[in-house]
């Protein structure tokens, strides 16, 4: 028999797919390369250039000779920095030693499931959630239970459901807000629920990916680790990549108590070493500068965030909830399905927006709701406009 590499590899490659997102902007970047004029709504990617002040601290880092390995869990400066931003920002009382570096949020979170989760384990995903979660929980042996909110409870599973779900192996809730599909953002009064269900368990912690918060147009931004008695309780995750436009960059960081942080950081070390040096320079000036670029790039995606909902407020069978959070839309489109012969699924769905009209988007089956679809509206209003009026004249035609 021939030597096939092919057959050699881990069941574990399977989990870990190329995912939708990757697998649409894929296919609309080769439609463009055969000529096609192709809007792309599918990453989630400022398309705003890193404010020029964080460019400049990083290539002066560069020229001061900061090239070398960092310190594992990041340079003692910006810990310093980060556990000041979660104290006064966001009412986390935190000390430099429970923050880690990571080479984004996605490592800071496969640091704290693969710290945190065993075989059994079980990992309490929030649908419509963040497709990471639920790979790197299997990665880690980990068993995700999933709960799902629809539109009519704003894309929120109520504390009475995760209570009722709670179960001796539950280890780990994942709390994404504000959230990635939905837009959703959970207020002080949720999370309190939340925390008081965490807390009557003896082992259950919480992760909270924090990632979009200055992304937020209506409420505001609460962590559920500044509660009472949710500090020890969780891991706060969030990093430079949206709020300030530095997702090519890779920085990100985890939050936690000391013994757990140290945990992560052995994690991270075996797996990656520490964060890229100069960018950790670049990213204590972007912490300690007012946050003036942040609020203009807050109020362009609000301008955005009004055209879709514009635009989906006039097509029938389409619901669309409020989005007060992030740059994502999340309309439930399954009022579409079987109207047209071959359109049944989510999946049809896009590749129909993207082949018969030049519109990418994501199938929401990748964030646990086959009923949504996925828009980016990180991308300039012109390109939006036109992606808008082209989802409306195809939606028309259903
Ligand atoms: C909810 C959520 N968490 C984490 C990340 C990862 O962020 P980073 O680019 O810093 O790794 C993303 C990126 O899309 C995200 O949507």
């Amino acid at each position: 028999m021939s030597f096939d590499p092919a057959r050699l590899l881990s069941p574990r490659t399977a989990l870990a797919d190329e995912g939708a997102i990757i697998r649409m902007a894929q296919k609309s970047r080769d439609l463009r390369a055969k000529g096609r004029d192709v809007v792309s709504l599918t990453v989630g990617e400022p398309d705003f250039d890193t404010p020029a002040f964080i460019q400049h601290a990083a290539t002066k880092a560069m020229a001061e000779g900061f090239t070398h390995y960092s310190p594992v869990a990041g340079i003692p400066e910006l810990r310093v920095g980060i556990a000041q931003k979660l104290e006064t920002e966001n009412g986390i009382p935190m000390k430099p030693e429970g923050v880690v570096l990571a080479n984004g949020a996605k490592q800071a979170v496969a640091n704290a499931i693969l710290s945190l989760v065993d075989q059994g384990d079980e990992v309490i995903l929030l649908a419509p959630y963040w497709v990471s979660y639920e790979v790197t929980a299997r990665f880690a042996n980990g068993s995700p239970v999933v709960l799902k909110a629809g539109i009519e409870e704003n894309y929120k599973v109520p504390a009475a459901r995760i209570a009722a779900a709670l179960t001796p192996r539950s280890k780990l809730l994942v709390l994404n807000s504000p959230c990635n599909p939905t837009g959703a953002v959970w207020s002080k009064q949720e999370l309190e629920e939340i925390a008081d269900v965490v807390k009557s368990h003896p082992q259950l912690m919480v992760l909270a990916d924090e990632i979009y918060e200055y992304i937020l147009f209506d409420g505001t931004m609460h962590s559920i680790a500044a509660l009472p008695g949710m500090a020890e309780r969780t891991v706060t995750i969030n990093g430079f990549s949206k709020g300030f436009a530095m997702t090519g960059w890779r920085l990100g960081y985890s939050a936690c108590v000391e013994p757990l942080a140290k945990a992560m950081m052995r994690m991270q070390s075996t797996i990656s070493t520490g964060a890229n040096q100069f960018v950790q320079r670049a990213a204590l000036a972007a912490l300690a500068a007012p946050r003036t670029e942040v609020e203009e790039m807050r109020k362009r995606y609000q301008i955005r965030r009004d055209m879709v909902l514009k635009a989906f407020a006039g097509m029938n069978s389409v619901a669309l909830g409020p989005i007060p959070g992030t740059f994502y839309a999340f309309p439930d489109v399954s009022h579409l399905y079987g109207r047209k012969a071959g359109i049944d699924t989510a999946e049809q769905l896009c590749d129909w927006l993207l082949e018969e009209h030049g519109v990418a988007t994501v199938p929401g089956s990748a964030f646990g709701a086959p009923e949504s679809i996925r828009l980016s509206f990180a991308a300039g209003e012109t390109e939006l406009e036109k992606a808008l009026e082209r989802i409306k004249a195809a939606f028309a035609k259903l």
